[in-house]
């Protein structure tokens, strides 16, 4: 039985804002920024919005493109870093009664920036057993209310949207949808990009703790050097499992976390740069939205046809990594 990506949708906040504003108020730049990282623009959540919100319009916008309603569906997945609620109530649940999918079942997906990644094979799990024909997952954050805005290292490089694919059960004789993952953790690097406090480890104390310590923090260069060998280690093990060779590949869509993460990988693998597909420099790191953001994205713009192989990857907190082979 395949999983076949049968559409996508997309949802950023109105506000975008540009590197320019951080030099307002911060000591960094615009050319710091854009030399470092490629970003230029964030959208930024507005303050009546949570995860839900955002995952809600990202997921009509596919069940429209689908023409599927709401009550087809059998199972939703979101993936994200920033639920609405801490641990329960899971932040799906809230998307599912939004959508009015009465029939659906509704869980959470944690594993940072590759929940997407995750998410797909997960979902194909769903289809592969028999549970469910349709299986709507979403990768949705609002970081800006988690990173701490005083600190340079991390404050410019996040920011707010969603993006949505609906899988659908597929018993054509042609494999196609999501042929392969590779998914791997590394716990042995868990606190190198993490919130410190408000969970069980460290519980929130009134008056004791740091707020700071609610905040985002990383290790931006130990996450880095751990970026580029996993987007180096993925990209072989797809290409080998079907003896590919990235002349098959119509697109590599890489997590969006750092241009320069992606032009390291694409150099030591000599891949040609445009060969990966790219929309940093408007919508920076989204965690887990990056791919389904970019897969939206192509599909928007007639990009992808029947037939594409596709290779998304995703890394990031947990430690997580991996990636799928996408037949289109
Ligand atoms: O999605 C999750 C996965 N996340 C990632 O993959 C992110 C991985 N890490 C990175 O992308 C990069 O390490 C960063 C973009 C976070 C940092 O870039 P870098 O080239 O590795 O900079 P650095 O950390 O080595 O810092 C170099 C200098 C430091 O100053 P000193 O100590 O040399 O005086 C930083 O304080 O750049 C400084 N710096 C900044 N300067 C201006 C760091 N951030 C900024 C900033 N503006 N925004």
């Amino acid at each position: 039985m395949n999983a076949v990506i049968c559409a996508t949708g997309t949802y950023v906040p109105e506000r975008r804002m540009s590197n320019h504003e951080f030099e307002e108020y911060l000591d960094t730049s615009d050319e710091w920024i854009v030399s470092h990282t490629g970003i230029r623009y964030r959208h930024i959540a507005a303050d009546d919005q949570a995860a839900s919100d955002l995952a809600t319009e990202a997921a009509k916008k596919a069940l429209h493109r689908a023409e599927i309603d709401p009550a087809e569906l059998d199972m939703i997945l979101l993936a994200t870093a920033t639920p609405d609620f801490v641990g329960f109530p899971g932040t799906a649940c809230i998307v599912q009664d939004n959508l009015g999918a009465k029939n659906a079942a509704a869980m959470d997906l944690v594993a940072g920036c590759t929940g997407f990644i995750y998410g797909l094979e997960t979902a194909k799990g769903f289809i592969s057993s028999g549970f469910a024909k349709k299986v709507l997952l979403i990768g949705a954050e609002v970081l800006s209310r988690h990173v701490n805005w005083q600190d340079r290292n991390t404050c410019v490089l996040f920011g707010d949207g969603a993006g949505a694919a609906i899988l659908c059960a597929d018993e054509g004789p042609a494999e196609r949808g999501v042929l392969y993952s590779y998914i791997r953790s590394l716990g042995s690097g868990a606190r190198l990009l993490e919130r410190t406090a408000g969970g069980s480890r460290f519980p929130y104390k009134q008056g004791e703790t740091d707020p700071n310590d609610l905040l985002l923090k990383m290790d931006g260069r130990k996450v880095y050097n751990f970026a580029v060998s996993s987007l180096v280690e993925t990209i072989d093990h797809l290409l080998d499992y079907h003896d590919l060779s990235v002349d098959d590949i119509k697109y590599i869509i890489p997590h969006q976390a750092n241009l320069r993460i992606i032009e390291a990988a694409a150099k030591r693998k000599k891949i040609p740069l445009d060969r990966f597909y790219v929309n940093i420099q408007e919508f920076a790191n989204t965690s887990a939205a990056t791919i389904p953001i970019a897969l939206a994205e192509l599909q928007g713009k007639h990009m992808l046809q029947e037939g594409d192989l596709l290779i998304a990857i995703g890394f990031g907190a947990g430690l997580t990594y991996g990636g799928n082979l996408i037949r289109w």
